[in-house]
């Protein structure tokens, strides 16, 4: 495909930039994401080019930029957060470091009288997501205000004559209500309306799988059982003939109940050559006593790697007629730190040193790793795949290791205090503490690892707990994560710490734990309504030995972004008193955070 029937997203680091070039697929024009040190004669022959968001500062050095003659191109160009400000620092106007960072839902207002090309058809106020902590302060000559939000004066500037537009808020999340009928404006502005589709892509993929796999190799494809596995698989055998291509399932013991015995069963079904290997008992030796997240991701993406060669082995698969497969999907190399800017936020279990070094040396063929999960979800049908597999729920190929948290003891006295003081601000009903344990988050691009904050069940309204938990990660730097406790109107005196290990006994606890949660969610019928539901098991009780679970329930559409997802209360109690009922588990918690600032997982 030539350039000038594409858009370039220049990559400045942004945690969505590849869902950025995605969406713009998906709104029908072909995108390529390029990095920022490309020869201008490469820039300017594509039709549109995108400025992706970043976790830098345009004004601190080594910040990522572009030369000023970039900005002379006559091709549109459209900066969003980072790449906004990049766009009206390098023109001439100026960037601050913002008194008042905001992270989450704001609201776009359209400046009346004024009209421009990108926002026909938007609402004059529209909500959209923000993630920033500098922000424009002057505009360059030519660029007017379009658009502004309650803590951003220069939410949305252009100058329309040479079709520059510069936006603070990120259209590619759905968050952003209207971020759609932008982009699609952009991508008319650019002249690629309509051309590109999903049919498009899987014809392109059949052909360079069949270049990739020389006629004399096969492909043995590791296959979690999920959504994205099985579509890698319909897509090879779709290319190569079934006959090329066999599965491999590790069960590393940190499966949800009876998945393996399941799975194989279903994935007989679908015609699969499937084998399974029992590695758990090395998977619980040598995750033990581990509880730092990264160390954990990295012994399960080694010791995958580990079963896989001794399964190969047995099974007599020489590399030398044999290729590795995997149905990795873009978010799971984004989140690792895919590109060039981005900050790492979690080791994804097939993104460890070992799997970078095969993917280097062309010895892993990775079918499905530019689509997302909607996209994926969408290919899967286009090939066949029934529906009631279509649905399943995502789960991380490390499993469970993700959603134990076996972090030592950490106390937060001060982001205690704090928390308080909001939550009695807000309602004198409102009671809240701190979790001496510390989860996974994301936030302006960058990892944090920080504390969770409890709420007692002080209201119905979940307004007023989203209001809460958005108010407490915004306002305290120690706290990334919010949870309520259902049924629980008032905290107890002190919560008790016990120890997780990473071991069979409390693997199957939150084995139970979660077998009740799945129970439910098909019996309540709102199983397709929740995108994604992890059981997290922590080490915190209401009593001395026992446990807690945590709920985290999340709408999504490509995982990027997440929001809490409000369940009927009656449903949460049953499913609570049902959890209540393990003898170990003495407390049930309810996840209030969105993504960002939480990620979806606690690692
Ligand atoms: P986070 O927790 O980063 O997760 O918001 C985004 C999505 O990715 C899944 N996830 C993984 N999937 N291997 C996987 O196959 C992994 O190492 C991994 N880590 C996170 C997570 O379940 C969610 O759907």
């Amino acid at each position: 495909m030539k350039s000038d029937k594409k858009i370039a997203v220049i990559d400045f680091g942004s945690q969505y930039t590849h869902l950025l070039a995605s969406r713009i697929r998906r709104l029908g024009a072909y995108t390529e994401i390029l990095s920022n040190e490309e020869p201008l004669s490469v820039y300017s022959s594509y039709a549109g080019l995108v400025l992706s968001g970043g976790p830098s500062s345009v004004y601190e050095e080594g910040a990522p930029l572009l030369p000023k003659e970039f900005f002379q191109l006559t091709v549109p160009i459209l900066g969003i957060c980072y790449g906004h400000q990049l766009l009206m620092k390098t023109l001439g106007g100026e960037v601050v470091s913002s008194s008042s960072k905001e992270y989450g839902p704001a609201t776009l207002n359209l400046v009346s009288g004024k009209k421009s090309k990108l926002t026909e058809k938007v609402s004059v106020h529209s909500k959209v997501w923000m993630s920033h902590g500098d922000e424009v302060t002057k505009l360059p000559d030519g660029f007017e205000i379009m658009g502004d939000s309650d803590n951003c004066r220069y939410a949305f500037v252009s100058d329309e004559s040479r079709n520059y537009f510069g936006i603070q808020f990120h259209p590619e999340v759905t968050h952003s209500e209207e971020g759609e009928t932008i982009l699609g404006n952009f991508i008319r502005i650019c002249g690629l309306a309509n051309s590109w589709n999903l049919t498009s892509f899987l014809e392109r993929e059949i052909d360079i799988l069949k270049k990739k796999v020389p006629t004399d190799k096969n492909v043995f494809l590791l296959v979690s059982g999920g959504v994205d596995s099985s579509v890698a698989y319909l897509l090879l055998a779709k290319a190569l003939g079934k006959d090329r291509v066999k599965g491999l399932l590790v069960d590393t013991g940190f499966m949800r109940k009876n998945e393996v015995s399941g799975l194989k069963e279903n994935l007989d079904k679908l015609g699969f050559d499937l084998t399974v290997w029992d590695e758990s008992s090395e998977f619980y030796r040598l995750l033990a006593d581990k509880s730092e997240p990264e160390e954990k991701r990295k012994i399960v993406g080694d010791q995958f790697l580990e079963a896989q060669s001794k399964a190969i082995d047995s099974l007599g698969l020489d590399s030398e007629n044999w290729i590795l497969g995997q149905g990795t999907i873009y978010p799971d190399t984004i989140e690792s730190g895919g590109t060039k800017h981005s900050h790492k936020i979690k080791t994804h279990h097939n993104r460890v040193p070992a799997i970078q070094k095969l993917i280097e040396s062309g010895k892993i063929i990775e079918p499905i790793a530019e689509l997302y999960k909607d996209e994926v979800r969408s290919l899967g049908k286009l090939l066949g795949l029934p529906d009631l597999w279509i649905e399943r729920h995502p789960f991380p190929g490390p499993g469970l290791v993700v959603r134990m948290i076996a972090s030592q003891e950490t106390k937060d006295k001060e982001g205690e205090r704090e928390a308080l003081s909001l939550a009695k601000g807000l309602d004198p009903n409102a009671n809240v503490g701190v979790l001496p344990i510390q989860s996974v988050g994301v936030q302006g691009d960058q990892r944090s690892y920080a504390h969770c904050a409890v709420l007692n069940d002080f209201t119905k309204d979940w307004k007023q707990l989203e209001d809460l938990s958005i108010q407490i990660t915004n306002g305290i730097k120690t706290i990334n994560r919010v949870v309520f406790a259902p049924d629980l109107s008032i905290l107890p005196e002190r919560f008790f710490y016990n120890r997780i290990k990473m071991d069979k006994f409390h693997s199957d606890l939150l084995r139970d734990a979660d077998s009740i949660v799945t129970e439910h969610l098909y019996k309540e019928k709102i199983h397709t309504k929740i995108w994604q539901m992890p059981v997290v098991l922590v080490p915190v009780g209401l009593r001395p030995d026992s446990f807690g679970i945590v709920l985290r329930p999340v709408e999504s559409q490509e995982a990027m972004t997440a929001n809490f997802y409000q369940m009927d209360r009656d449903i949460l109690s049953r499913i609570t008193s049902e959890i209540l009922k393990i003898t170990s588990i003495s407390l049930v918690l309810y996840d209030l955070t969105h993504k960002p600032p939480g990620t979806i997982e606690w690692e």
